[in-house]
């Protein structure tokens, strides 16, 4: 197709070109005819005038004009002469043959050779030529001989020599044509051996070398677009690389040039609170603290969050700016300060009551209100301004989190057409049928569209962004690039299973969890014999802590061996206590967990232990080595965030990992015991596989957990993210290398 192309481009001016120059060569070519006939025809009157005039002169001398005349006939026996007439030098006409003329008589116009048109009776009637020769013999002059040449012939040699010229043109045409065919065969042949060998990898600056120089930016461009795809494959794929927040700060180096990077959340990583002993600096229980502030201390840049500690404002500067980690300040947190109005429309409202229930399928009915939108639409504007305000740069990396900012990417979009936008949705994506309840479903989807890339945990989340945008949009998606274009503007859709910071080798796994085991079951008041089942959520209806109560309620019941050598104890963060379902479901919880220790009343030990209350990050890592089970039993979950921190505290390669199949964990954790929290039977029949495993299955299980979550850890979710952005960008300003170099120079200056 090129080729062809390439072709018409050259072979059809080539054409009417030719056309044009035959046309044009027309009238000089029955010019050019007409002057050589007449030389031709004036030499031979010459030829015949030398050859008679001997014979001819001595005819005159005798004046035998009988034998004159004779001569004169069989002269024009040539076909070419018309006629020809005998002159003497009085300019008499003497004797001429019958075809002549005798109105021309012996003196023609202008007494010269030359072309005229006779009147005959017979059918030459047409232009003639007269050649007019002197008869001079020894210096004398005999009188001349006119000639008068037919000149019929003339016409006809004139169609025949345009004939020829038309084919000359034509052959020359289809020559040139042919070379012009074979020229830019062969350096589409340059440039496409060019583009192959780049292709097969070859060593790219011979190619660049050996390529024509109009193909030389493609090659570059293209070397730069294959060397960034292996690189992002090769950063995708090897396992072998280890992931930390050194690979990740080289990453940002190497990719973004030190390029500004943006984080917006809703919940900030340090909170400020007055507490009895003064301000104290809080981390919030959120996964997606947990996950993006390590990456935050790698990368630097700057942290937009809502202000929520009692302290907070005191502790950051008039704009709301301050410097952390505080013991180690490595990169900047602003905070922006809501009106309670905004909050509870914002977060309580659209965010909380709205969109976390229709994400998370937890039965659950979703609460949609006109004044709650209207205050998450304000509040993702102020957020958007506030991105505007701490970048410094036209063009920043923007990582904004979750669903509390769906309309974000698009209003950052409208604010900086150039910043390269990386959305990740932490929680669940429903299907399409679920999310179509939401009245303000295509607001949503057009805004999560605003972003360079979207990420999910799993392809299970992808697909069903996917397949929504589809149902409710006017887009075009390409499933096998998981990209989607909407009016114009592309979107990569992609999974990264979200992780933690691995915490890293010890000198000894096994002493590291041997002492917070004895202090806090010291604490607890348990023996070294009982068991200890660990459940750490924030207190929310998604996690399914009913349900797991209730499974230990069953395998008690199933198994009363167990009774009073077990408890669970459940770490469980407040959460969004302002909300009737939050206080309900904390009611719900209680009243279970008070059930079940009423019923178990005579046990050595409760079965359940519930803690509601904040916990430090170091608390719940001790929680983590002293307990036997880890049970997560969401009913929903992005990822879940726990599963891979239990794993990572067990540098002695024990405990077991009870895990829904519902939380994203599943899908890579497949070592843990897999469980559907719904159904208390095999919860409670997993629980018991669990306390009676042998504690070289314990190893073996939790030997490859750890190697997993090890590998695939948080620096890595973020690596590849970034290596996709960084890929992103190079695209947008190739692009933009090419729209620019093919805009005409008006439209460039604009
Ligand atoms: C989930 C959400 C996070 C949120 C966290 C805690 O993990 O995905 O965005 O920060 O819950 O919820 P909270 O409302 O307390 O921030």
């Amino acid at each position: 197709m090129p080729r062809m192309r390439l072709s018409l481009r050259f072979l059809l001016p080539i054409s009417v070109l030719f056309a044009l120059l035959a046309t044009l060569m027309m009238p000089l070519v029955d010019a050019w005819n007409l002057r050589w006939s007449i030389r031709d025809l004036d030499n031979q009157s010459q030829l015949i005038t030398e050859t008679l005039k001997e014979p001819l002169v001595e005819l005159i001398v005798k004046e035998d004009y009988a034998k004159v005349q004779a001569m004169l006939n069989s002269a024009i026996k040539e076909k070419r002469l018309y006629a020809l007439a005998y002159c003497d030098e009085a300019g008499k006409m003497r004797r001429w043959t019958q075809t002549f003329p005798t109105e021309l008589g012996c003196a023609p116009s202008n007494g010269e050779n030359g072309v005229v048109r006779i009147n005959s009776d017979d059918s030459r009637g047409g232009p003639v030529h007269l050649s007019i020769q002197p008869l001079k013999d020894e210096g004398q002059v005999f009188g001349y001989l006119v000639f008068v040449h037919d000149m019929g012939y003339l016409e006809h040699r004139s169609s025949e020599t345009r004939g020829y010229v038309i084919a000359a043109f034509t052959i020359l045409a289809v020559l040139v044509m042919m070379i012009t065919l074979l020229v830019a065969h062969l350096s589409w042949h340059n440039w496409m051996a060019g583009i192959r060998a780049v292709l097969r990898g070859e060593n790219p600056i011979r190619a660049m070398e050996q390529a024509d120089p109009e193909v030389r930016p493609i090659i570059r461009d293209l070397n730069q677009m294959l060397s960034d795809a292996s690189r992002r494959s090769t950063l995708r794929d090897d396992a072998t690389t280890q992931w930390g927040p050194e690979t990740l700060r080289q990453l940002l180096h190497d990719h973004l040039y030190g390029d500004e990077i943006l984080v917006v959340s809703n919940r900030e990583p340090y909170v400020h609170v007055h507490t009895d002993q003064g301000i104290q600096v809080q981390r919030p229980a959120s996964g997606l603290v947990t996950a993006v502030e390590p990456v935050m201390r790698a990368c630097s840049g700057t942290w937009i969050a809502q202000g929520s500690g009692s302290a907070d404002k005191e502790s950051a500067d008039a704009k709301g700016r301050l410097r952390v980690p505080p013991d180690r300040p490595s990169y900047t947190l602003r905070r922006i300060w809501l009106s309670e109005e905004e909050e509870r429309g914002y977060y309580y409202g659209f965010a909380n009551e709205g969109i976390w229930p229709l994400c998370h399928i937890a039965h659950v009915r979703p609460n949609f209100r006109g004044a709650d939108w209207e205050q998450y639409v304000k509040v993702n504007q102020r957020f958007a301004d506030a991105v505007v305000e701490e970048t410094n740069t036209h063009d920043p990396v923007i990582l904004v989190q979750d669903y509390h900012f769906a309309l974000l990417p698009r209003m950052i979009r409208e604010l900086l057409p150039r910043a390269t936008i990386l959305t990740f949705w932490h929680i669940p994506w429903p299907n399409p049928e679920s999310f179509g309840i939401c009245p303000w479903r295509n607001e949503i989807l057009e805004g999560l569209l605003g972003s360079t890339i979207l990420g999910f945990h799993t392809p299970y989340h992808r697909k069903n962004f996917i397949e929504t945008v589809d149902r409710f949009l006017e887009t075009r998606i390409e499933h096998e690039n998981s990209t989607i274009s909407y009016r114009g503007k592309l979107t990569m859709v992609q999974d990264y299973p979200i992780s933690i910071h691995w915490p890293g080798a010890t000198a000894d796994g096994a002493d590291m969890v041997a002492e917070p085991r004895q202090r806090i079951r010291q604490q607890l008041g348990l023996d070294d014999e009982d068991k200890l089942l660990l459940g750490v959520d924030r207190l929310d209806y998604t996690k399914g802590i009913i349900e797991r109560f209730e499974a230990v309620e069953r395998l008690l019941e199933k198994r009363p061996e167990w009774v009073g050598r077990l408890c669970l104890l459940q770490i469980a963060a407040p959460s969004r206590s302002l909300l009737d379902e939050y206080q309900g479901f904390e009611s719900r919880v209680r009243a279970t967990a008070a059930r079940i220790n009423e019923r178990f009343g005579d046990a050595r030990i409760p079965p359940i232990l519930l803690r509601i209350e904040q916990h430090s990050h170091g608390a719940v890592v001790e929680h983590y080595r002293a307990c036997d089970i880890c049970m997560v039993t969401s009913l929903h979950d992005g990822m879940n965030l726990v599963a891979k921190e239990f794993v990572a505290a067990r540098e002695d390669e024990a405990g077991v990992l009870i895990l829904s199949q519902f939380a994203g964990a599943a899908g890579e954790l497949r070592e843990a015991l897999v469980i559907n929290p719904y159904d208390r039977e095999e919860t409670a029949a997993a629980l018991h596989s669990a306390l009676s495993m042998a504690p070289a299955e314990q190893r073996e299980r939790m030997r490859s957990l750890r190697a997993l979550v090890r590998d695939f850890n948080i620096y890595r979710w973020a690596g590849r993210m970034l290596v996709d952005a960084a890929v992103a960008r190079r695209q947008a300003r190739i692009q933009e290398r090419i729209f620019y170099q093919s805009a005409s120079p008006s439209r460039r200056k604009r």
